[in-house]
């Protein structure tokens, strides 16, 4: 039996979390500006395995287990985003099964290496960063093409039971006994949605008063684990009528509030928990007797890569040295900035906008395909930043044409920029705020 008060275990399995070992529940003091209310996150990066999924997957393989599913040595196939397959796989190394995990190449470096490095044979697709509904070629797809041969078997966390069945077992019991019944507001943010559903079941059961709010990022977002309206359309989990409000937060709110809670409350959460916690803000109420719990998933650690893009001073040093990282890098870094500063190779959206809308101007989008097919400039054609000199082809002839260069917030355009102009192209500019700022500007997106 784990010994929760010692903390001593006879293996990773006795730490996974529930009503005598509940995650922690820590105060947000600083960064939540409300008088009266009380906010909670809920740490999930104190399962054993790091996250929030640690839950499910501990549940989808007993649930199996107990239906006699699964055989000794059992090939599991499950498309994940990521921390599922890292739950997953450290579970079925414990229980000496082995594990396949289609995914997206969009999903952070970061976190297909981790998966490698836990054991699961990891294969790379072009996918969205959440699987997208019906991509033939998706992750989702693939998982489904394997689980029709018989050494395999797929768990499948986008319909199963036994998803939200972990949380009504441990999440919802945890902060009912954490906040001694005295929770009013439960916020999460939604990706297969097992979160929500199941502890807010559990909740509204004890107290049918409670608040079940679900928060969802834009279309085209860059959270990985949560999922546009759009893409909520994958999961059969999904049951707004059982969640009292939705609402949606942008990437530049997720990743400025991810910075601030590590910096002003030094609480290490990952990009989708203060999506969740930036939801909470726009819907909690301040009032005197409200405790709200929200769940952050998982922590920062896993997402150097994304914070990079969302946080371009990340990248660099501030001591003007020209960067930290590698000559390459520090070199390339140089050269961006002294770009970004050469006038006229950049240029804002409104004013793009209205030379498209004028008309004779070829634009180029240069992030990958799956986010560019995630929603991209009507009259935008897609050569990925690593392949552009395989598009020469596609590139006008004439070097004075005007051409305008997107990318999702404004940094690899403008190495396309400088591509473009490298090859003789004199009229070349990136548009900074890329394809967001666009969004955000309102303009219209095409999924062409
Ligand atoms: C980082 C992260 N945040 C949020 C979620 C959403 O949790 P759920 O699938 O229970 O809705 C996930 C799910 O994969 C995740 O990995």
């Amino acid at each position: 039996m784990p010994d929760h008060r010692l903390r001593i275990y006879d293996s990773m399995e006795g730490l996974l979390p529930d009503v005598d070992n509940p995650t922690p529940l820590v105060r947000i003091n600083r960064v939540v500006p409300f008088e009266h209310a009380r906010v909670y996150g809920k740490l999930e990066w104190y399962n054993p395995f790091g996250a929030v999924k640690d839950r499910i997957a501990a549940n989808l393989i007993a649930d199996a287990e107990e239906r006699g599913i699964l055989e000794p040595g059992q090939k599991l196939v499950e498309p994940t985003s990521g921390n599922t397959g890292m739950g997953l796989a450290m579970i079925s190394n414990v229980k000496g099964y082995s594990l396949t995990t289609p995914l997206s190449s969009a999903i952070p470096l970061e976190k297909r290496i981790m998966l490698r490095f836990f054991g699961a044979e990891v294969l790379e697709l072009d996918d969205d960063l959440c699987p997208a509904p019906g991509a033939p070629e998706g992750a989702i797809a693939k998982a489904h093409e394997l689980a029709e041969r018989p050494e395999f078997h797929m768990l499948d966390q986008y319909t199963n039971e036994a998803n939200p069945g972990a949380h009504y077992k441990t999440t919802g019991p945890e902060i009912w006994k954490q906040t001694e019944g005295k929770v009013t507001h439960f916020v999460a943010g939604l990706g297969t949605c097992g979160t929500i559903t199941g502890t807010g079941r559990f909740l509204k059961e004890q107290d049918p008063e409670i608040k079940v709010l679900g928060v969802h990022p834009q279309e085209g977002h860059d959270i990985p684990g949560v999922r546009s309206i759009r893409q909520l359309q994958q999961t059969a989990l999904f049951l707004p009528d059982e969640y009292d409000e939705l609402v949606e937060v942008n990437d530049d709110e997720a990743f400025g509030l991810c910075m601030r809670l590590n910096r002003e409350e030094s609480i290490i959460a990952g990009p989708s928990s203060a999506m969740a916690l930036a939801g909470a803000m726009k819907l909690v109420p301040d009032e005197p007797g409200v405790i709200a719990v929200v769940i952050f998933p998982d922590n920062a650690f896993k997402y150097a890569s994304s914070m990079s893009r969302h946080i371009p001073e990340m990248a660099r040093d501030g001591g003007g040295g020209g960067g930290g990282g590698s000559p390459q890098e520090r070199m390339m870094n140089t050269l961006i900035e002294n770009t970004r500063a050469t006038a006229g190779l950049t240029i804002d959206v409104e004013p793009a906008e209205e030379v498209i809308e004028a008309g004779g101007v070829f634009v180029v989008d240069v992030r990958e395909p799956d986010e560019f097919t995630g929603g991209h400039i009507p009259e935008a054609v897609n050569m990925p930043l690593g392949e552009m000199s395989d598009y020469a082809a596609f590139l006008p002839e004439d070097h004075e044409a005007p051409i305008l260069v997107v990318c999702q917030t404004g940094n690899r355009s403008l190495s396309g920029a400088l591509f473009l102009t490298s090859l003789g192209y004199r009229n070349v500019r990136s548009i900074n705020g890329g394809t967001h700022g666009w969004l955000v500007g309102g303009y219209p997106i095409s999924t062409d």
